[in-house]
């Protein structure tokens, strides 16, 4: 039998718990051992007792399971950067092995974490850190390690996935439907970490550290939330035949990574176009295997202590063979990160322009003299004088499309920049 101790006994621990109870006699066979619970620290007894546990199994402190020879296997589910990091650390130190589904920690200190769980040749696995119960991290560090990977785009949050996927079935305004997405539970009272795009950028930096082999931290990570995408741009992508999703990002360009979270319009055909509501994707192309996706609920109890379980079983198989530690830190390579202003994309930019002669030809010959070629100049709605204008442009780079567009909202022919959203996946030009 193998003991566990298991930090944090909320949502995702009190799942890990269940799946662990109601699936008990599968995990073993297919683990080679019993999977025991023994030591559960929590700061509300009462979330243990409510699962049927009596109170015997409750940690009075974290040195009572650190100092506890017979458990191997620390699971911590806490969240947060610290008590979190220092537990972890401490226990990879007495030799144990672990399992978090923390991107926060992950995201900004793995390298201190990765080098502990080295020196003291424990294992380490996170794969509920990203897309809760999508298997994609051994995926990327095992299944697909003879490939060259050339890009992860990820639909890694569910919250805004549900938000954008109701404003462009519903036409509703974004305060409207986050409101709605609150009401129901699918979005936090504080929703800033999800709709700013600072939880996908967690995710894509983990990610991105494993496609490319190079240590990438949430500050890498050029982040624009969902805030600022209206109902007209989602019509006016749509007519084009663009979906808006907000999508995760890592490539390999000139031997430097970009990784960034913004909204962007993807072709309505793409895979991932169709992945709607709180539903999670993560779509790979590799050099060898070519295109592939994954798909699934990227958050709750059961998908999310789903990957958490697998975690487990894979280091009792490690300590059957006596082979923990055996897939150390991918990051043996330094790469930069490619500044976004170096970014060669296709971008829709919606203007508000006089509507009288002369105009277009005007804001053309600025994007002209700024080396932006445009692909598509649409004249929408009309209203009071001014009319809107949406642009595509060819694939240009995003510090010469951020000159015009100073210059254009400086002239008088222009009422504002209203929103400039960039393009992926368009076939041919894949930004
Ligand atoms: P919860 O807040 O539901 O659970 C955390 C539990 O840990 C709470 O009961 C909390 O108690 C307790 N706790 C916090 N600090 C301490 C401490 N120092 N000592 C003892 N107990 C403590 O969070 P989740 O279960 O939702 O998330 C856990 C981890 O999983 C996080 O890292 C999260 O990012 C990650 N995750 C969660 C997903 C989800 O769907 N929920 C999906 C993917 C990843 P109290 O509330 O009293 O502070
Ligand atoms: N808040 C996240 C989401 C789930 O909306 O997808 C936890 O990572």
């Amino acid at each position: 039998m193998i003991k566990v101790a298991l930090l944090g006994c909320g949502t995702v621990g009190s799942g890990v718990i269940k799946l662990l109870a109601d699936n008990k006699h599968v995990i073993a066979r297919r683990a080679g051992h019993e999977v025991q619970v023994t030591k559960i620290m929590e700061s509300d007894p009462e979330k243990v007792r409510a699962l049927g546990l009596d109170d015997g199994i409750i940690a009075a402190s974290i040195d009572e399971i650190l100092n506890d020879d017979d458990c191997q296997i620390v699971i911590e589910l806490i969240g947060g950067i610290e008590p979190a990091k220092t537990y972890i650390i401490e226990a990879m130190k007495k030799g144990k092995n672990v399992v978090t589904a923390n991107k926060d920690l992950i995201a900004s200190h793995g390298k201190e974490l990765f080098e502990a769980a080295e020196e003291n040749s424990v294992d380490f696995n996170f794969e509920a850190s990203v897309g809760g119960g999508i298997p994609i991290i051994f995926p990327l560090k095992l299944s697909l390690a003879g490939n060259r990977i050339q890009e992860v785009i990820g639909i890694l949050n569910g919250t805004t996935n549900y938000i954008l996927t109701k404003m462009s079935g519903e036409k509703e305004p974004y305060e409207k439907v986050l409101q709605e997405a609150q009401q129901l539970g699918y979005a936090e009272s504080d929703p800033t970490s999800d709709v700013e795009g600072y939880d996908a950028a967690r995710k894509i930096a983990i990610l991105a550290s494993i496609a490319f082999n190079s240590r990438v931290s949430f500050e890498d990570v050029y982040v624009e939330g969902i805030t600022r995408i209206t109902p007209l741009d989602i019509k006016y992508g749509q007519e084009l035949g663009f979906v808006i999703k907000l999508l995760a990002i890592t490539k390999e360009e000139e031997d430097k990574i970009q990784v960034r979270v913004h909204p962007a319009f993807i072709p309505r055909t793409h895979p991932l176009a169709v992945v709607g509501g709180v539903y999670n994707a993560v779509f790979v192309r590799g050099d060898a295997v070519q295109d592939l996706m994954f798909y699934g609920r990227g958050a709750g109890q059961m998908p999310t202590a789903s990957a958490v379980v697998g975690d487990i079983m894979e280091i009792v198989r490690d300590i059957e063979k006596n082979n923990t530690g055996r897939i150390s830190c991918t990051c043996y390579l330094n790469k930069e990160i490619a500044a976004i202003s170096k970014l060669k994309a296709k971008y829709y930019v919606r203007l508000l322009a006089k509507d009288r002669p002369g105009v277009l030809a005007g804001i053309a010959g600025v994007f002209g003299n700024h080396e932006v070629s445009l692909a598509t100049v649409l004249q929408k709605d009309s209203n009071q004088g001014y009319a809107q204008l949406v642009l595509i442009t060819d694939l240009v780079e995003e510090s010469d499309l951020r000159s015009a567009l100073k210059v254009l909202s400086e002239m008088d022919i222009v009422g504002a920049v209203e929103n400039v959203i960039r393009l992926e996946g368009v076939s041919g030009h894949e930004s």
